[in-house]
């Protein structure tokens, strides 16, 4: 769909979701979508492949997805954003959560994942929701799977940021870790880590306001 017929696809909702997720234009939307489904595929996604997502947002990767996956599942308490997602979409959608938290052992998802993809949810997210996270990365990955997840251990200027602790999610502000906790939180949940800088770099190419650190998370 070009960029033209999209934006009059789109509703105010929808407009309003995006802007809520950092998408100021249908440009921006399309080519960050494009850029998260690149890291997706990049890592050997497939049409035979499940995905899961956390914190699915208006569906700006799940738009690549739905129709391309043979699973994409996503996790996403704010339920007005994926209902604000273009109605086409939604059609394909095979299961949904909105649990409101990170502790989602109980969600009946199907029953592990060959990706579990993450952008902008750590990046908001307090300390122990971090170590909630990456257990539930632990517990829901494949053996042979890969977690693409997005955090903010740097600056806009990629320096390395001051830890800022926070008891509790919030938004829109971001959070802070260093690399050591994000080191020592992914071991402890029995997960390899591999820092990606080369991802950074590609999403900060297609959005410039998309200056999330990334990692690469393995059994
Ligand atoms: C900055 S948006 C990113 C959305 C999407 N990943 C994207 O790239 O556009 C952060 C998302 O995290 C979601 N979120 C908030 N609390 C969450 C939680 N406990 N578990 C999962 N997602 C959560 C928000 O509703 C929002 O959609």
């Amino acid at each position: 769909m070009t960029i033209t017929k999209f934006e009059n696809a789109t509703t105010t909702k929808f407009k309003e979701a995006c802007a809520y997720c950092g998408y100021h234009d249908a440009i921006s939307w399309k080519l960050s979508g494009l850029g998260q489904l690149s890291l997706l595929i990049g890592e050997g996604m497939d049409v035979d492949s499940t995905v899961l997502e956390i914190g699915a947002g208006c569906l700006i990767t799940g738009f690549w997805l739905l129709p391309l996956v043979a699973e994409y599942c996503f996790i996403e308490p704010n339920t007005w954003l994926v209902e604000a997602a273009p109605h086409y979409q939604l059609k394909h959608l095979t299961k949904m959560s909105s649990r409101t938290d990170f502790l989602f052992g109980g969600v009946a998802f199907n029953p592990q994942f060959d990706y579990i993809f993450s952008h902008s949810v750590l990046s908001h997210a307090s300390d122990s929701q971090l170590q909630q996270l990456m257990s539930a990365i632990s517990k829901q990955l494949t053996s042979t799977g890969v977690g693409l997840v997005s955090l903010r251990i740097c600056d806009d200027n990629g320096r390395p940021a001051i830890h800022s602790y926070h008891a509790d999610w919030s938004y829109p502000d971001s959070r802070f870790f260093t690399s050591a906790m994000v080191e020592e939180a992914a071991s402890a949940a029995g997960l390899r880590l591999e820092w990606r800088p080369d991802w950074r770099a590609r999403m900060i190419a297609m959005n410039d306001n998309h200056n999330h650190d990334w990692i690469r998370l393995t059994k």
